[in-house]
C-alpha cells in the first residue's frame, strides 16, 4: 500500500533537509520534483526546447553536476510558469507518490496539484531573510562568489514567479500541516515534521 508523505515550501525553507530525514526516519523513498525543473532549466540553457526537454527527460539527467547553482534554479523557476513543462511531468511524479513502500515526495504543488489525496501534507516555510541567508552559506561553502543581497533578491524573484504564476502556484494545501523553520535548528524542525506524520498515521 502506497502512503504518501507531500511536502511543499519556497525555496531554502528546509524542505530539502526534512524531507530527506523523514524519508529515512520512515524508510520511505524520496522524490525532490525541484530537480525535474532544474533539469529542463539546465537544458533550456544548453539551448533546448524546454517542453521538448521536460517529455524527453531522462532521470539519468539528475545526476547532471551544474543542477544546484542560482542560474539553474532561476531557470527552472521560469521552465515551471509553462503548462506544458508542467503536464510533461505530472505522471512520474505520480507514479513515484504511489509506489509501495511509501514515499516523500517535495515540491512547491505536491500536496494542491500532483497528490491532493496524499495523507500528510506539510507546508514547511521561512522568512525570505532567513533563508536567503541559508542558501548564502551553502552557496559560499561550496566556492560560490556572491553577496548575501544577491541571494535574498534571487530568493525573492523566485518566491514571486513561484506564489503567482497561473499554472499550480505555490500555496499551502487546506489541509497541510505548517512548520515555520525560521526560528528552529534541524533537530527541532525535523522532530516537529515526524511528529506532525507520526499524528497523521496514528489518527
Ligand atoms: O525546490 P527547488 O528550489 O529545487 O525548485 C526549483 C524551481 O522549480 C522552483 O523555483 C520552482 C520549480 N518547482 C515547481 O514549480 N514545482 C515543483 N513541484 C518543484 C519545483
Amino acid at each position: 500500500m502506497g502512503f504518501t508523505i507531500a511536502i511543499d515550501g519556497p525555496a531554502a525553507a528546509g524542505k530539502g533537509t526534512i524531507s530527506r530525514a523523514v524519508s529515512d526516519h520512515f524508510g520511505f523513498a524520496h522524490l525532490d520534483t525541484g530537480l525535474l525543473y532544474r533539469v529542463v532549466g539546465a537544458r533550456m540553457l544548453d539551448g533546448e526546447d524546454p517542453v521538448q526537454a521536460a517529455l524527453a527527460l531522462d532521470v539519468a539527467d539528475l545526476g547532471r553536476d551544474d543542477l544546484r547553482t542560482a542560474e539553474v534554479a532561476q531557470a527552472a523557476s521560469k521552465v515551471a510558469v509553462i503548462a506544458d513543462v508542467r503536464a510533461a511531468l505530472v505522471d512520474f511524479q505520480r507514479a513515484f507518490a504511489r509506489r509501495s513502500g511509501g514515499a516523500v515526495v517535495d515540491g512547491r504543488d505536491i500536496g494542491t496539484v500532483i497528490c491532493p489525496e496524499a495523507e500528510v501534507k506539510l507546508y514547511v516555510t521561512a522568512s525570505a531573510e532567513v533563508r536567503a541567508t541559508r542558501r548564502f552559506h551553502e552557496l559560499t561553502g561550496k566556492g560560490s562568489v556572491i553577496t548575501l543581497a544577491e541571494v535574498l533578491e534571487d530568493v525573492r524573484a523566485r518566491d514571486d514567479r513561484d506564489m503567482n504564476r497561473t499554472e499550480a502556484p505555490l500555496r499551502p494545501a487546506d489541509d497541510a500541516v505548517e512548520i515555520d523553520t525560521s526560528s528552529l535548528s534541524i533537530k527541532e524542525a525535523v522532530a516537529v515534521a515526524i511528529a506532525a506524520v507520526e499524528a497523521r498515521r496514528q489518527g
